[in-house]
């Protein structure tokens, strides 16, 4: 077996990491393999780094089945939409978007909805923000996110919320084509790319077929301070729309920093 493959089946055999895909856990394995001479410095540097851009994120026990039934139970829209809030608190980027969210997707959306389509990349439990969007009755909703039992779990959300749609298991700094999509969602996503491969967000912002994109930044670290976060996201935004044609409305909460991109 190859360095490679020991570190990912050492990785996939782990608690804490064995529900990530296998294509995200070989991107960052061959990355840190490259930077160390020993085997177990990189599977500790790789776990480090599934941390940083996943994990950190997640709370650690996450009940999608008994979610799925609670979800499936409610039958009047109030409580349908009291379970989705109470999901949205087990990720800290979507748990920190709850006292916006009755604002956030109206507001950002709003010169474009309705919304036929979303494909949202680094989706993490956001699908869960659908019943705030101005989405058609007949959307479809597609998202992309590295853990097998979270996409698993989005799918079988979707009809339930009322839309059709997918979820995919991916690694969204590698994707090599995407469905054609109203609007394409990275969500608090950019810093998260940034560490897996720098270009690959302006790669994403090309290669997909899409009018608009709704690119939003977080404006606290996990650790509850603002480090300078709106200059240096500005100034990430900036870069990545230099040159282009693009219109760009800037929307900005306490906690996140939201442009919309039309093409
Ligand atoms: C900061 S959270 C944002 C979640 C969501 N977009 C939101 O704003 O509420 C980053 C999300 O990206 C996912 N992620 C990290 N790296 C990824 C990759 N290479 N491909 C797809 N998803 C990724 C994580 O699992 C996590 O759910």
């Amino acid at each position: 077996l190859s360095e490679l493959e020991l570190l990912t089946s050492e990785i996939l055999a782990s608690p804490k990491y064995g529900r990530l895909c296998e294509d995200v856990i070989r991107h960052v394995g061959a990355v840190e393999l490259r930077k160390r001479s020993s085997l177990k410095g990189a599977v500790k540097a790789t776990k480090g780094k599934l941390h940083q851009i996943a994990g950190s994120y997640l709370d650690a026990r996450l009940d999608y089945g008994g979610w799925l039934e609670q979800l499936r139970v409610a039958d009047a829209p109030g409580s349908f939409k009291t379970m989705c809030r109470s999901v949205l608190s087990h990720q800290s980027s979507t748990r920190e978007r709850l006292p916006l969210i009755e604002h956030f997707y109206a507001e950002t959306l709003d010169s474009i909805a309705p919304v036929e389509s979303v494909l949202d990349l680094g989706s993490g439990l956001n699908p869960l923000g659908a019943p705030w969007m101005p989405l058609s009755s007949n959307a479809v909703y597609r998202a992309h996110d590295v853990y097998v039992d979270m996409t698993d779990f989005i799918r079988e959300f979707l009809p339930l919320a009322g839309f059709t749609g997918e979820a995919v298991c991916c690694d969204v700094s590698q994707l090599c084509s995407a469905p054609a999509s109203h609007v394409v969602f990275m969500l608090k996503c950019v810093p998260v790319l940034d560490q897996l491969d720098r270009s690959a967000t302006s790669r994403l912002l090309d290669l997909i077929d899409a009018p608009h994109f709704l690119i939003s930044f977080p404006l606290r670290s996990l650790g509850g301070r603002k480090k300078g976060m709106l200059k240096t996201y500005q100034a990430r935004m900036d870069e990545l729309t230099s040159g282009k044609q693009w219109d760009i409305r800037r929307f900005e909460y306490p906690t996140e920093l939201a442009f919309l991109l039309s093409k």
